[in-house]
């Protein structure tokens, strides 16, 4: 399902503000090595849906004034900079060992393991180094919520969210066996995803809205839609996995069965994955309605999401 015309030009305009600022973000030689530069831009750059910085502005612009968004945008790069390492440490052969990602070679392929796992590293520490920036004329007020949105990035990255996720990701990699699909395997899958996927994606909304300078119930509301989209996206992945190809994806499909990993598909089948989904992105609707935020952009996103391709 392509996007609504409006909608569409909205992701594009984003997905252009967002590109030029990510290029702003990245270091440059000579203060950084010219060939890890080189590297860390050529997984930056290489595309990919922007998805969690496009939600990080819309949920500032759904809760704030129209400047809301720009008061956003480091944020929302600093979570395209850990995404983007998160992949990129996900692809090494030590862990899902994909060949291709975002349409290219991985960074492992193309620049060697090392390198590959010092861009990741780079590329996480390089998002501390956006949000910490140092503005003089910013009011106590901003200052505050910039700290606040710096620690709710910082807690989704790290074990507590996306990096304990991938390793209870890496962990059941192989124990998907037939007859899994007790309550208890369902319930350990839930959280595989919510950590490793979920985090990210919460924390995007969450830090969005609270650079937008929502109040209390409005992160929540935001926060709750986000966990529920989150889901959804992760399912959609899992689904497109099986469905999907190559061409299409930017990255290899089939490889979730055949490392056994415990995925929706796997776990529930393909139809009751994708009735999931749907009730994932009803409930994260509904949790926007609470707040008096429907009919704006994050509603499109829950859409855009449930109905990708890719
Ligand atoms: C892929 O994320 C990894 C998951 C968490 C499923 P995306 O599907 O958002 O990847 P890009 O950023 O568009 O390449
Ligand atoms: C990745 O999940 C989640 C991350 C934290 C990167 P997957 O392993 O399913 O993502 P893809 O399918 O390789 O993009
Ligand atoms: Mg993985
Ligand atoms: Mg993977
Ligand atoms: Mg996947």
């Amino acid at each position: 399902m392509s996007p609504a015309p409006d909608f569409a030009s909205y992701l594009e305009a984003r997905r252009l503000e967002i590109e030029a600022a990510l290029e702003a973000a990245l270091p440059r030689p000579p203060s950084c090595p010219a060939r890890l530069a080189e590297a860390m831009r050529y997984s930056l750059m290489a595309g990919g849906k922007r998805l969690r910085p496009i939600l990080a502005l819309a949920a500032a612009e759904a809760v704030g004034e129209p400047a809301a968004r720009a008061e956003a945008m480091p944020a929302a790069c600093a979570i395209e900079l850990i995404h983007t390492y998160s992949l990129v440490h996900d692809d090494l052969p030590a862990m899902d060992d994909d060949d291709l990602r975002r349409g290219r070679p991985t960074a492992h392929i193309a620049f060697g393991e090392g390198l590959a796992i010092l861009v990741g590293d780079a590329l996480l520490t390089q998002a501390f180094v956006v949000l910490g920036r140092h503005t003089p004329d910013a009011s106590p007020t901003l200052v505050a919520r910039r700290l606040r949105a710096s620690d709710c990035l910082a807690k989704a990255a790290g074990a507590i969210g996306m990096v304990g996720g991938q390793a209870l990701d890496l962990a059941a990699t192989g124990e998907a066996t037939d007859g899994a699909s007790s309550e208890e395997a369902r319930q350990a899958l839930r959280e595989i995803h919510a950590r490793k996927t979920g985090a990210l994606i919460r924390a995007a909304a969450v830090s969005g809205a609270i650079l937008g300078g929502a109040d209390t119930s409005a992160t929540h509301a935001v926060d709750t839609y986000a966990a529920q989209l989150g889901l959804a996206f992760q399912i959609v992945d899992d689904i497109l996995d099986v469905e999907g190809d190559a061409a299409n994806l930017g990255k290899t499909a089939g490889k979730d069965a055949a490392a056994g990993k415990p995925t929706y598909p796997a776990l529930y089948g393909l139809d009751r994955s994708r009735t999931l989904a749907s009730e994932a992105i009803e409930a994260a609707r509904a949790a926007l309605a609470t707040a008096g935020l429907s009919g704006k952009r994050l509603d499109a996103i829950a859409a855009w999401v449930v109905g990708r391709t890719h």
